[in-house]
């Protein structure tokens, strides 16, 4: 432990981010990064408990007060390097890598290639801390500009020839809605089109954040409704696209459930903490191997669960793409399941056979058994 905050206590003007993890705990993963807040360095906390995402922001000494001691793995991302300690037979085993992303970001020289691009003056993006006051990337954030972007650019290529100036979008699990205020952005200002965008979330503060938002914007067709997507009654006439962006675990199959509901053409979504197989698979036969081991059973499980969610998409008519839209270093969680309806036939599947044979439970997979082929 001496030696991580070591580490910390001298590379204050280094740190990307600093992630704790550790699926035993309540808190199970911990995000801190610097965030600039009316021009000063904050740090910003991000706790994933249950659910949930909650962010507070700290001062730079008050890190060593979080509780490192009760995570099992620790990445202390630099501009240099990554470094990473595993928690394994009584003590924290070190490992460091070159991060070439740290420099990329301090550079910025791919910006042009984006559909928002750094230097546009998009005022929403700068009171959200994505942009400074002069529209450049603010340092910390540029994983972020750099995800939107990509999500972005997904959709740009999927509604090419998308025939109507209007469309409805609901984004389910939008968070502080980074996503949703520059999509909103991009369909109105670039696409020119009459879009009407809600985005949901579980988080009171952080909706009435964002309609206060939309309404300083004058984002007229952009609002924000408090609420649980797995249950509460949503928008429910003609929606045209669904989009989630790291929907916490089964929130992302309650998105795509209510998109194949009501026949939405363009399906977006980057899931996210997908535990639910994690927690119920148990006996894969001869594939146990892949099991044994916590972080291989861990990311196995999030690999057949999206695997899952796009054969279900796929066996009710949609031609789905997997991608990786953006960099591994970017986030871990980068696998973006791309859907449009189609006239095409739809696909038989032996996923029942599968889910049955080794006991699965699937959010999805339960909603939609019945009309699976
Ligand atoms: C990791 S954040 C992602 C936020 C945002 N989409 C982004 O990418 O910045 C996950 C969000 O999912 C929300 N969430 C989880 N379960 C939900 C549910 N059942 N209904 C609505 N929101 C949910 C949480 O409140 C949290 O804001």
């Amino acid at each position: 432990m001496e030696k991580i905050f070591e580490i910390i206590n001298k590379n204050e003007e280094n740190i990307v981010k600093i992630v704790l993890s550790n699926t035993d705990s309540e808190i199970k993963k911990i995000i801190i990064r610097p965030v600039l807040i009316n021009n000063k360095i904050k740090w910003q906390v991000e706790k994933y408990i249950k659910m949930q995402v909650f962010h507070t922001n700290i001062d730079y000494k008050e890190i060593f007060n979080i509780p490192f001691n009760n995570y099992l793995q620790i990445l202390i991302e630099t501009k240099g390097e990554n470094i990473q300690f595993i928690y394994k037979k009584n003590k924290y085993n070190m490992k460091i890598t070159p991060n070439s992303i740290a420099n990329i970001s301090l550079s910025h020289n791919k910006a042009k290639d984006y559909i928002i691009k750094e230097g546009e003056n998009v005022p929403v993006l700068t009171e959200l801390g994505v942009f400074t006051k002069d529209n450049k990337i603010v340092k910390s954030m540029y994983d972020k500009y750099k995800q939107i972007n990509k999500f972005i650019e997904c959709i740009d290529d999927i509604i090419k020839d998308y025939p109507s100036n209007t469309m409805t979008v609901l984004d389910f699990a939008c968070g502080k809605s980074y996503l949703t205020f520059i999509l909103y952005y991009y369909l109105t200002e670039k696409k020119k089109i009459k879009a009407n965008v809600i985005g949901y979330d579980l988080k009171e503060d952080v909706i009435t954040n964002c309609n206060n938002l939309a309404k300083k914007y004058a984002y007229n067709s952009l609002e924000f409704i408090h609420a649980d997507v797995s249950k509460d009654t949503l928008y429910d006439k003609q929606i045209d696209m669904v989009v989630s962006l790291h929907a916490c675990d089964t929130a992302t199959d309650y998105a795509l459930n209510y998109a194949i509901a009501h026949n939405v053409k363009y399906i977006v979504s980057v899931p996210c903490c997908q535990h639910e197989i994690n927690n119920n698979i148990k006996d894969i036969g001869e594939f146990n191997l892949l099991l044994k081991d916590g972080i291989i059973k861990e990311r196995f499980s999030a690999l057949f669960t999206d695997s899952i969610r796009s054969e279900i998409l796929r066996n009710l008519g949609y031609k789905v793409d997997l991608l990786e839209f953006v960099d591994l270093s970017h986030t871990p969680k980068n696998i973006m399941i791309r859907a449009v309806k189609s006239s095409k036939k739809k696909d038989s599947s032996n996923l029942s056979t599968i889910i049955k044979k080794y006991s699965i439970k699937q959010t999805l997979y339960e909603l939609l058994k019945d009309k699976l082929k």
